[in-house]
């Protein structure tokens, strides 16, 4: 139990972020990921709130108080919630980067024409939590197709973080939709954890495993 009474806050899955009342744009994350962190925090006695977008997964220990939302700025408004009381954050969600300026009350119809929708940049919930950051132990996800170290670190410094999961998006078995993947925990003074390819329940173990490492 090497995690009692520590609460912990984890974002997972995608978000949605509203075209019109029947559609939306998202992604292809399913949640998997976080879920499995999730339930590896919860198996060793932390309190878990888990931050879910959409999809049909689901956790099942009772230790994980989990709040679904749908658009990032749900997500972001749930996280405030909770980031100042505790020990540790883990964003592993994928959050929709761009949402629509404005959101048609009904169902735009087809015509011949083309259309154009007009995009504008999400709130970056981990990049915010970054400023809020205290005692909490900060860690963030990096899903990259090209240059992983380089790109992962420099999002582990801009977004003030403790600790970068990264993995790549283009190695088959790797990221979304697949039950296992292979990652690489970097740390603010360089040092990396190399992890195999694996199941994500033990990719979760990894996790928990090193983020005991730090936390004071
Ligand atoms: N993240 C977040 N809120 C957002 C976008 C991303 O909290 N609006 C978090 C993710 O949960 C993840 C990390 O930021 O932990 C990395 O997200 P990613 O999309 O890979 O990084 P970006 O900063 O958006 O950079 P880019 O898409 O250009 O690679």
């Amino acid at each position: 139990m090497q995690f009692q009474s520590k609460k912990i806050l984890i974002t997972a899955g995608p978000t949605y972020e509203p075209i019109d009342p029947v559609r939306f744009i998202g992604n292809r994350s399913t949640g998997k990921m976080g879920i499995a962190i999730a339930e590896a925090f919860a198996k060793q006695g932390a309190l878990v709130e888990l931050v879910l977008g959409p999809t049909h997964l689901r956790p099942t220990n009772k230790n994980i108080n989990c709040h679904l939302v749908e658009t990032g700025a749900e997500m972001y408004a749930e996280c405030l919630k909770y980031f100042d009381t505790c020990d540790v954050a883990i964003m592993s969600s994928a959050v929709a980067d761009y949402k629509p300026v404005e959101v048609a009350s009904q169902k735009i119809k087809k015509s011949d024409a083309t259309i154009t929708l007009t995009l504008e940049k999400t709130t970056d919930i981990l990049f915010e939590l970054g400023k809020l950051k205290k005692q909490q132990l900060l860690v963030g996800f990096a899903l990259e197709t090209e240059n992983l170290i380089e790109n992962a670190t420099s999002k582990l410094i801009r977004k003030n973080l403790d600790l970068i999961v990264a993995n790549y998006s283009s190695t088959a078995g790797e990221g979304f939709g697949f039950d296992t993947n292979k990652v690489i925990i970097i740390d603010r003074n360089n040092k990396m954890y190399n992890f195999e390819l694996k199941q994500k329940e033990q990719v979760a173990q990894d996790i928990v495993d090193v983020v005991e490492k730090y936390l004071k």
